[in-house]
């Protein structure tokens, strides 16, 4: 069954702890990105940790092998499910960032994460793609870059929805997919390009379901994550 991630996007750790507080009855993910890793990473990840909350650390890694490998060794904690690294920085680096996640889980006697690597972010349109000098269009680039990702040892990829009906046929249904830019129906879509609903994302095959703006930014976080979490219950 799809899981629903939240993007704790905010600017400051009160608010980011007020919405892990929230959400809590609902037993969401939530994910610790660029802006809170920047921002309050200790105090966030602490957080999630004393309340034994589950979380996804979207650090996007990407340098040489040795750094990410060391950078991943210092994400690890007993409740990080998810830790991502970017497809684009080789097949040697998502080697090395799968085994510091594995060596330093048995060090801590806890659960690996799972390594999942971003394919193309999905706010690039395939005009920012031909720009970049990729041939092809961000189908094509997602499923060889997904072939690289699962060749390293990476549980899945980070992807748009309208791509895991195809990844899953390549790489079969154990191959994860965690697909943001989901809007509900009639929401706006800010920067992301490549919009799916959440019930596409799930009837698609999509694992993990990653909802920020529309949930931080509602007058009412808890109901609108309420409404998505009935939303992709339902069949689209
Ligand atoms: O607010 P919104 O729902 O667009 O948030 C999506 C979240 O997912 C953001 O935190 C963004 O950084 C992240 N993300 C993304 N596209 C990717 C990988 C991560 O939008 N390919």
């Amino acid at each position: 069954m799809a899981q629903l991630i939240v993007a704790l996007d905010v600017p400051s750790a009160e608010r980011a702890e007020a919405l892990v507080d929230q959400l809590y009855d609902l037993d969401v993910i939530v994910k610790i990105g660029l802006e809170a890793l920047c921002g309050y990473p200790q105090r966030i990840l602490t957080y999630c940790e004393a309340r034994d909350v589950r979380t996804f650390i979207d650090a996007k890694l990407h340098d040489i092998p040795r750094t990410v490998a060391a950078a991943m060794a210092q994400l690890v904690r007993p409740n990080v499910h998810l830790i991502n690294v970017h497809a684009l920085g080789g097949l040697e680096m998502m080697r090395a960032a799968v085994d510091a996640a594995n060596e330093r889980a048995a060090e801590l006697g806890v659960e690996p994460p799972n390594v999942m690597a971003v394919t193309l972010l999905t706010s690039i349109a395939p005009e920012d793609l031909n720009e970049l000098g990729f041939q092809g269009g961000p189908g094509e680039n997602a499923i060889r870059l997904a072939a690289l990702a699962r060749d390293a040892g990476c549980a899945g990829v980070v992807c748009s929805a309208h791509e895991v009906r195809d990844l899953k046929h390549f790489f079969g249904d154990d191959f994860l997919t965690l697909t943001p830019g989901i809007r509900p129906t009639g929401s706006v879509h800010g920067d992301q390009k490549r919009v799916t609903t959440p019930a596409e994302a799930v009837a698609a095959g999509s694992d993990y379901v990653v909802v920020g703006r529309p949930i931080v930014e509602a007058s009412d976080p808890l109901a609108a994550a309420k409404e998505i979490l009935e939303q992709m219950s339902v069949r689209a």
